[in-house]
């Protein structure tokens, strides 16, 4: 396994004004794969946003070491090469929203790296193209749905031709066809070789991942294929975490004597399963 991210006794704690100290990372390890699609979950404080600013070096560790492709992020020689390889989306697309013209919004980032303009247009087709946006290149941003706006987002970080995406709840203000394809763009970058971590409370999102990592105040609990992590439901109950709607339907329909063949797991596999 060729490990792109790779945090080693990762400790992050914020000093409050009066001086407190909240440990929001205890000593967490873990690796990521190159090319690979992880889900972090876990509930509400458990740490996920500030791993995920950990990576994107917007905070450094207080103790242990995060590499990125190799490059320890406590080394500021590191910080514009670590940047240049990760990108980040928010949860609120209206934050990072910073032009009036969709194509504008997205030429943002590389023409703050001084790219060249023929370089720019040509990375601002492709961005529009990979979130499915062309023919609103010329809109305004506020006009358009949340899905639309966060795929507009994920495009100008498309842009910047990032080795990675951190995406952090992306689809947690989105409606369930926005939510579906913001979930749709994710898959295809990652298909085309964006190494994807995607942050979410969605189990069903995480599900469709290659790795979940479960985080639970600053600690991993879990890690593992979806496979392992959804067959447990008892412990991700004491984690305040639920197993996806589709894992749970095809075990009670399991228990009540359904024969289904042991590799069937999602949804699509069951319809195509009964309606052969
Ligand atoms: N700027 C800050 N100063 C002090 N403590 C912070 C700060 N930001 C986060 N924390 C604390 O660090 C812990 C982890 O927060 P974090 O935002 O990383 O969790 P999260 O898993 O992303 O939560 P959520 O699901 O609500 O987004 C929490 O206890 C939180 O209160
Ligand atoms: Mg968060």
């Amino acid at each position: 396994m060729q490990a792109y991210i790779e945090a080693q006794n990762l400790t992050f704690d914020y000093i409050k004004q009066d001086g407190d100290v909240v440990r929001a990372i205890d000593d967490i390890s873990f690796c990521v794969e190159k090319g690979s699609f992880t889900a972090i979950i876990g509930q509400n404080g458990s740490g996920k946003s500030t791993l995920a600013k950990n990576i994107n070096v917007l905070l450094t560790p207080t103790s242990g070491k995060l590499l990125v492709d190799g490059m320890d992020t406590s080394d500021p020689e590191n910080l514009w090469e670590v940047r240049r390889r990760v990108a980040m989306v928010f949860q609120n697309p209206d934050n990072q929203i910073v032009s009036s013209i969709v194509e504008d919004d997205i030429a943002f980032g590389p023409e703050n790296l001084g790219v060249d303009p023929a370089e720019i247009r040509s990375r601002v087709d492709f961005a529009l193209d990979a979130v499915e946006m062309r023919e609103y290149r010329l809109k305004a941003p506020h006009m358009l749905s949340g899905g639309q706006k966060q795929r507009i987002a994920i495009a100008g970080a498309v842009a910047m031709q990032p080795e990675c995406i951190v995406f952090d709840e992306p689809t947690a203000m989105l409606d369930p066809k926005g939510r579906r394809e913001v979930l749709d763009v994710i898959r295809r970058l990652n298909d085309r070789g964006i190494t994807t971590i995607l942050i979410t409370h969605f189990m069903e999102e995480a599900f469709g991942a290659d790795h979940v990592i479960v985080l639970d105040r600053g600690v991993i609990r879990m890690d593992g294929s979806p496979e392992e992590i959804f067959s447990d439901p008892d412990r991700l109950k004491e984690l305040s975490l639920d197993v996806p709607a589709e894992v749970e339907l095809i075990r009670l329909l399991r228990e009540r004597g359904v024969r289904l063949p042991d590799q069937i797991r999602t949804a699509a596999e069951l319809e195509r399963f009964i309606c052969q």
